[in-house]
């Protein structure tokens, strides 16, 4: 049986590809913060249409990486691993604090990065080891007001160019799938008048739902998607990439 470790399963992107995965079959670890609920909610759908498969929920504050390794001993067996959570701070550069980028970066980069190191024996013994982020358009492009997460966003994408290039022969592949604006918790703090106006400016004329996304994802941990690595897919609508 494949498992799957999700991160940020609890978000709305992260749920969306939970669906997708769980649908092809994957037992999923679903990794949550705060939002217990949400992944209450999960489980209760997914034991009830997929009684073959396991579903374990998992909880850790990734700002931090005190327990992690004990956190990582409760994954005994994985095969893809998605980095579906993240939070971005909309301010100047000069009123964000070191305090705030450095949890950013905790929970995006450092300690994604210790978790791969720690599982990647075990994508290894797989075979068919698959490592998915969800990037941003930003991580290429930059954002004013998000410098600090467009920092992290490209930082995502580099370590992926060179991380895959040192797993390529364990069969493990290293992708970044990097949506522009989704239509998920994250943007709730824009103004209706703002998410028109954004919307707008997307030559599909819309945010994306979480599942357009997640179908990217959910393609890349395919056993067929094997040649495909160091890549930066970018799911934007057009928009900016
Ligand atoms: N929405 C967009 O327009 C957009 C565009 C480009 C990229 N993205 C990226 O997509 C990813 C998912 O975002 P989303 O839009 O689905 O947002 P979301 O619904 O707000 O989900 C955020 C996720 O991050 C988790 N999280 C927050 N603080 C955490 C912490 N301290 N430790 C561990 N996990 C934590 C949340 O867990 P709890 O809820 O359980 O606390 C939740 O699962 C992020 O990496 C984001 O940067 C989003």
């Amino acid at each position: 049986m494949k498992h799957a470790l999700i991160l940020g399963a609890s978000g709305d992107i992260g749920a969306a590809v939970a669906t997708e995965l769980a649908a092809k079959g994957w037992s999923l670890y679903l990794h949550y913060h705060q939002n217990q609920t949400s992944i209450q909610e999960l489980l209760a759908r997914f034991n009830a249409a997929y009684p073959q498969q396991e579903f374990l929920s998992v909880s850790y504050d990734m700002r931090n990486n005190t327990g992690l390794t004990e956190f990582l001993q409760t994954i005994f067996e994985v095969d893809a691993v998605i980095f579906a959570q993240g939070t971005t701070d909309y301010q100047l550069l000069t009123e964000t604090t070191s305090q705030q980028l450095q949890e950013m970066w905790m929970m995006q980069i450092a300690v994604p990065i210790e978790i791969i190191k720690q599982l990647q024996p075990k994508l290894a013994r797989s075979g068919r080891g698959r490592i998915v982020f969800v990037g941003s358009v930003y991580g290429a492009v930059g954002s004013a007001m998000e410098v600090g997460y467009s920092t992290i966003k490209g930082a995502q994408s580099a370590f992926a160019n060179a991380y895959a290039r040192e797993v390529g022969t364990l069969g493990i592949t290293v992708n970044v799938v990097a949506p522009g604006a989704v239509d998920t918790q994250m943007n709730r703090v824009f103004s209706k008048a703002d998410h028109q106006q954004i919307a707008a400016e997307i030559p599909i004329g819309r945010f994306a739902q979480p599942s357009e996304i997640a179908f990217w994802i959910a393609d890349l941990t395919s056993k067929s998607a094997s040649y495909l690595t160091g890549q930066t897919i970018y799911v934007d609508g057009g928009w900016l990439k």
